[in-house]
């Protein structure tokens, strides 16, 4: 018999490349129906207000307009991922007490319907709306005040979460501690700028199904939501993806699903819409800006013997993931190590801002921004190298966490950072253990160099007991041989190229040509329930569960079976939540690793920073297809690059100041770091399929304090507010007195 090769470990071509790069695939807002109808959206105009009327007469007897919908025409006006605490419309007359209040300015008061996409916007400007203006805060600090602005009844001090780890004996930590260090660490919103802003389609199907066309994260759980707020069985409302143009966690709250289906519902015939980027950046949530406070203690031998913290997320209006995300950066905020006494508070705080919630890493990034500057300060006040501070205190397989348990088998950090740092050659081993290597000279003279470290894990998969599982078809066609595999698996290629590597992996699982299978996703119609692709899980999750859909596929053909059909739901080990006290858990089933070097040049003239190098090491535990997580180290350390020195977000008492790209700014080509460098370790994890763990978010959790401490070392200062951009580190260079003459 021939040798079949694996599909497994393999650079496949992606099945999406060809029509992406010609331009002829369809994202949602690229496809059109006949006898389509146009939507535009009134948003709030204030931060916090009642909306005593609303008017829509005018709007109703603009030429074109064939409908105008509110808060009446809902007919369960709420939604929400977690907790549906979200008016889908707000307004008066609404089915839900308290809806008739805007909280934030990305809230929606009014759809527009008409048959141009110009009669909906000259429309949705005639609505005229009386609002009476309440009490607003806006600020994370003044919202945890007593007597703040409530934004909702019945949540003291606006705290929408708090969580706690005791952890050890606190107090005899610090008395064990010969050398103490604290900061207090700030992080910025980060906006997702995925290529298509939001844009979709509504219709009536033919088997008479209220259907969404529209990019997502988790097809089942839209249509959970939308069938909830138009009061329908789940089985009458139908979601389907096309290409969807990145997600990056922007995708998990829902955008314009709701109000699409209801008003194909109501008018029975398609709309269609798209936002305007404007749009996207106030209508969706953003990532969580923190403001962290934090004191660690280590013995004179380096050993982490306390850490002490505080966090604090703005939540915006509404719940969207934030009890989720910050449940996670609860913690990370005391990183990868062993530290045997640890008192932790972590806070969702409700204000009128528009909303958090989840972006890649998911709270991740700003507890390791927070950890690993504690750590980088440490190795100075120790004077001890900052490679060799972390091999001192990384978790191992045994180790006890801040949670009281240890993590899940496979815990690799040690060789991860080992290898990482050691590739970059930025660092070498000697007999004395780790030493800083002599870099390359600044290019001019008003230029500085450095170069910093960091280090992480993130968990692959829902957290802190989340309802958990993947469901997979696999059916095989043929006579004698196999000759065609379908493979049916929900999950959303956000553009990370998913659905390649699920094709990769029914092929290795069925044990044919990955040319023979055939994937059928993204229709809630045609598949089971797959989770959100988030949490970086989708490897992990539908590959386990195509593997066991696979194995009792093959059971059956070899039964003679024909075709021969399985469907497998894998539910992978159990999590726990946080113990109310002690913060005591087992929270997550798999993790990822991750060390990170970052070399930077510093303008001390302007304050501009340059990423020339960043070496990024991951165990990946199998690479499934090793040029896609090339692809996604790449992006992810763009995207990070991004946040850590560019990207800043500004919202003035809940008004965002910087709703374009052409005042938010993103990395373009000629900012980006000059050279990625991904260095990819497979050492297998014991539960993933073939070995595999999640890696989509872990390239982005340690930039932001790489570069930080590489600032440090070139300039000798420390920053712990991000971004990093010029105005702000220009300032604190003059504070510290360098100048460039
Ligand atoms: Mo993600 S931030 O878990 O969609």
């Amino acid at each position: 018999m021939e040798e079949r090769t694996s599909s497994i470990g393999q650079s496949m071509f992606r099945d999406d490349a060809i029509g992406k790069v010609t331009g002829e695939t369809a994202y949602p807002g690229d496809i059109d129906l006949d006898g389509q109808l146009w939507m535009k959206i009134r948003f709030s105009d204030r931060v916090h207000a009642r909306i005593t009327a609303l008017d829509t007469s005018l709007a109703a007897a603009y030429p074109g307009v064939v409908a105008v919908f509110t808060a009446r025409d809902v007919p369960v006006n709420e939604y929400g991922l977690g907790i549906p605490d979200q008016p889908v419309l707000c307004g008066p007359g609404s089915s839900q007490a308290g809806a008739d209040i805007v909280r934030c300015v990305s809230d929606q008061i009014a759809l527009v319907v008409a048959e141009s996409e110009e009669a909906a916007a000259a429309a949705r400007d005639l609505i005229q709306i009386t609002y009476e203006d309440l009490p607003a805060v806006t600020d994370v600090l003044a919202a945890m005040e007593d007597g703040a602005p409530q934004v909702h009844p019945g949540a003291e001090r606006n705290i929408l979460c708090h969580y706690k780890i005791r952890h050890g004996d606190i107090e005899a930590g610090w008395r064990q501690a010969e050398v103490v260090v604290e900061g207090e660490y700030r992080t910025g919103y980060q906006e997702h700028a995925y290529l298509q802003p939001e844009a979709g389609l509504g219709f009536i199907d033919d088997e008479g199904r209220v259907t969404v066309v529209v990019a997502g994260q988790w097809v089942h759980k839209d249509r959970e939501q939308v069938a909830h707020a138009l009061g329908l069985p789940e089985e009458q409302v139908r979601i389907i993806y096309p290409a969807i143009g990145g997600a990056f966690g922007g995708r998990e709250d829902m955008s314009v699903q709701i109000v699409l289906a209801l008003a194909a519902w109501k008018l029975r015939r398609p709309v269609k819409i798209i936002w305007s980027r404007a749009e996207s950046i106030v209508g969706h949530h953003k990532r969580h800006p923190t403001i962290i406070r934090a004191r660690w203690g280590a013995t004179r031998q380096g050993k982490l013997v306390a850490a002490e913290a505080t966090v604090i997320g703005d939540s915006g209006p509404y719940a969207y993931t934030t009890p989720k995300v910050m449940g996670n950066a609860h913690f990370m905020v005391s990183g990868p190590y062993e530290i045997p006494n640890a008192s932790v508070d972590t806070y969702g705080v409700y204000t009128h801002n528009i909303p958090s919630g989840a972006f890649r890493g998911f709270g991740g990034p700003q507890g390791c921004f927070a950890a690993e500057g504690q750590m980088n300060k440490l190795a100075e006040a120790l004077d001890m190298d900052p490679v060799e501070l972390r091999l001192k205190n990384v978790l191992h397989d045994d180790s006890i966490t801040v949670l009281g348990t240890p993590l899940p088998p496979g815990v690799t950090l040690a060789r991860v950072v080992a290898e990482g740092v050691g590739q970059s050659g930025a660092w070498t081993q000697t007999a004395q253990g780790w030493q800083r290597a002599n870099g390359a000279p600044p290019t001019r003279s008003n230029r500085r160099r450095g170069t910093g470290v960091a280090i992480g894990f993130k968990n692959v998969g829902f957290s802190f007991g989340a309802a958990e599982h993947n469901w997979a078809t696999v059916e095989l066609y043929g006579a004698a041989e196999i000759e065609r595999v379908v493979v049916r698996q929900a999950g959303a290629d956000v553009g990370q190229g998913a659905h390649t590597v699920f094709r990769q992996m029914a092929a290795e699982g069925a044990g044919v040509p990955v040319e023979c299978v055939e994937l059928i996703g993204h229709d809630t119609a045609e598949t089971g329930n797959s989770g959100s692709t988030s949490a970086s899980r989708m490897t992990f999750m539908a590959g386990n569960a195509i593997k066991g859909a696979a194995e009792q596929a093959l059971e059956k053909w070899r039964t003679e079976e024909r075709p021969a059909i399985a469907t497998y739901k894998y539910v992978p080990p159990k999590t726990t939540p946080y113990d109310k006290e002690t913060g005591h858990a087992n929270p997550n089933f798999a993790y990822g690793y991750m060390a990170q070097v970052a070399e930077v040049e510093v303008d001390v003239e302007t304050g501009h920073i340059t990423i020339l190098r960043v070496v990024s090491a991951h165990d990946v535990g199998k690479a499934i297809n090793p040029q896609q997580i090339v692809g996604q180290v790449e992006g992810a350390v763009v995207q990070a690059a991004g946040y850590t020195v560019m990207e800043n977000l500004i919202s003035r008492e809940g008004r965002i100041l910087t709703p374009y790209l052409s005042t938010y700014l993103i990395p373009t080509v000629l900012d980006i770091p000059h050279e990625i460098e991904p260095v990819i370790l497979e050492y297998a994890d014991p539960r993933g399929p073939w070995g595999a763990r999640g890696m989509a978010e872990m390239p982005f959790m340690t930039l932001a304090p790489a570069v930080a401490a590489a600032l440090h070392d070139a300039t000798g200062i420390w920053f712990d507010e991000i971004p990093l951009t010029p105005e702000r580190v220009v300032f604190k260079l003059r504070q510290h007195g360098i100048d460039a003459f």
